[in-house]
């Protein structure tokens, strides 16, 4: 072989040599860890210590306001962090729920729950994370071990509230471990949503519950030490709902305006679905209407528009709202709680928390206000996922994040890859180009070789087609 074609391949493949790190590494993109305690009230990490909380704020980032989506319920808010969508728009409008066109009744607590038609009304992120060739890990989110559009997460476990917080968090730790290791996870638990509700959040007996999820968040944040991944990883806590005091003295008797007989109760307090008997619904709307003044009464078509809940026919079409504090029972024969939330979104009592911290976020950030429906593009974009339709901004929430620009997906045609590794991939196309160019000139010139030699032709091709794939 001639030596001029000998230092042109090996300055092509040292160049490569240099290069390819660069441009894998550029490729790798972060992880992602979101946790809710549910029922997390904004506020719970001022009224006890919660050093875990704080360690959490003084590494990354928090937002002190976060306006969560209308209802303020478990399902639906869960689903809206996952979609950025508001619940008219992902269908899961409510914990109970009636859809008039499937005539099936949902309920958090029952097997519709597993029936997919429920939430395929959107695509939750841990789906659109798998499309993008990447994977998830999903423990005991909602919705996230049915198969939504044919899709489960990669990993998963099927809900059962007896597994204790530890024991997910190891299996979570080991699904982002190892080979094959998941890109995005999701991480779920019950409390402080289940004390609150039955203590009141105004009970002193809530400090030893908060202390005890702050010890959780430690669990958590010791493990992933261990595994090597705390510094890896970007993790989100945050929450579907805050808690307010609820009272027996604050109670709205329905039957007390209006008969059992004319409608059916969907949907439980402080928000009520009201379904009215066939031809119904002037009667139960007009007894409703200004029956009592700690409730509001909507025509479905009248629900304000900064609800953003009104189109879809799963919100039925009498809707009545009671005013913070209050509870809407048929009649006094249930069984009564001290804490409740669902309410107007607008209330400060219903914002949960939010922290975070990881590689992709800034250090010691606060921020005043996002919505909850913002988290989505920003989840989307720390993963460099290009998101599907969403109610929510990323500018509005990008300065949550380092500087350095990572993904750039909310461009509408540019794959996921970041700029950089573009610009990399053409340059080094370029080089190539002229690295050809030059040696088919010369060997055509000399005629000494067949005109393209087999040894380069291995190494551009590979190349080649990356640049074709950026
Ligand atoms: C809806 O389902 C119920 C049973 O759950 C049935 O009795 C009723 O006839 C169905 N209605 C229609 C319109 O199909
Ligand atoms: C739920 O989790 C508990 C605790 O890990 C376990 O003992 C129980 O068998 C699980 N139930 C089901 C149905 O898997
Ligand atoms: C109270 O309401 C329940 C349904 O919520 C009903 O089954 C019961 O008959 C009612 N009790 C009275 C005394 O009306
Ligand atoms: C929310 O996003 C969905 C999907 O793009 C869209 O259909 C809907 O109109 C949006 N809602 C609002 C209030 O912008
Ligand atoms: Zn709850």
């Amino acid at each position: 072989m001639p030596v001029v074609v000998m230092r042109k391949t090996c300055l092509l493949s040292c160049l490569l040599a240099l290069l390819l790190p660069i441009l894998s590494r550029q490729e790798e993109h972060s992880k992602l860890l979101l946790v809710s305690f549910d029922g997390f009230r904004w506020d719970y990490v001022n009224r006890v210590p919660t050093p875990n909380f704080r360690a959490l704020m003084e590494e990354g980032v928090q937002v002190e306001k976060v306006e969560n989506t209308y209802i303020t319920k478990t399902f639906p808010n869960h689903y809206t962090l996952v979609t950025g969508l508001h619940a008219e728009s992902h269908g899961v409008v409510a914990n109970e729920m009636y859809d008039p066109v499937l005539n099936h009744s949902f309920s958090m607590e029952g097997p519709e729950i597993y029936d997919s038609r429920w939430w395929e009304e959107a695509v939750p992120l841990w789906v659109t994370t798998q499309k993008a060739g990447r994977r998830s890990g999903a423990a005991m989110w909602p919705g996230s071990d049915v198969a939504i559009g044919g899709t489960y997460p990669t990993r998963y476990m099927s809900y059962n509230a007896s597994m204790p917080f530890e024991m997910r968090v190891e299996k979570l730790i080991s699904w982002f471990s190892g080979a094959n290791a998941i890109d995005f996870g999701v991480l779920y638990w019950e409390e402080p949503d289940e004390s609150g509700h039955n203590l009141g959040p105004e009970s002193s007996l809530m400090d030893v519950v908060i202390e005890d999820i702050d010890r959780k968040l430690g669990f958590l944040r010791e493990k992933l030490k261990r595994a090597g991944l705390y510094d890896k990883i970007n993790l989100i806590v945050t929450s579907d709902h805050g808690m307010t005091q609820v009272s027996h003295d604050k109670v709205i008797e329905l039957d007390a305006y209006v008969s059992q007989d004319l409608y059916t109760w969907v949907d439980k307090s402080p928000v009520v679905g009201i379904l009215p008997k066939k031809g119904k619904f002037d009667e139960v709307y007009s007894l409703l209407e200004n029956a009592n003044p700690n409730m509001v009464v909507y025509k479905r078509e009248d629900i304000p528009d900064y609800f953003h809940y009104k189109h879809n026919v799963r919100i039925m079409p009498i809707i009545i709202e009671a005013k913070e504090g209050w509870t809407i029972v048929q009649n006094r024969t249930g069984s009564f709680m001290l804490g409740n939330h669902g309410y107007d979104n607008h209330l400060r009592s219903m914002h949960p928390v939010f922290l975070a911290r990881g590689p992709s976020f800034r250090t010691g950030y606060t921020k005043a206000t996002m919505r909850s429906v913002d988290l989505y593009p920003l989840m989307c974009s720390i993963l460099g996922v290009q998101p599907l339709p969403n109610n929510g901004s990323l500018a509005s929430v990008r300065d949550l994040l380092m500087e350095t620009p990572t993904p750039r997906p909310t461009l509408p045609s540019v794959p996921r890859e970041p700029q950089s590794a573009w610009v990399l991939g053409v340059l080094l196309g370029a080089v190539l180009v002229v690295g050809f160019l030059v040696t088919f000139v010369k060997q055509v010139t000399q005629r000494q070789l067949p005109p393209l030699p087999l040894t380069n032709r291995e190494i551009s091709q590979p190349l080649l087609q990356e640049e074709l794939r950026l």
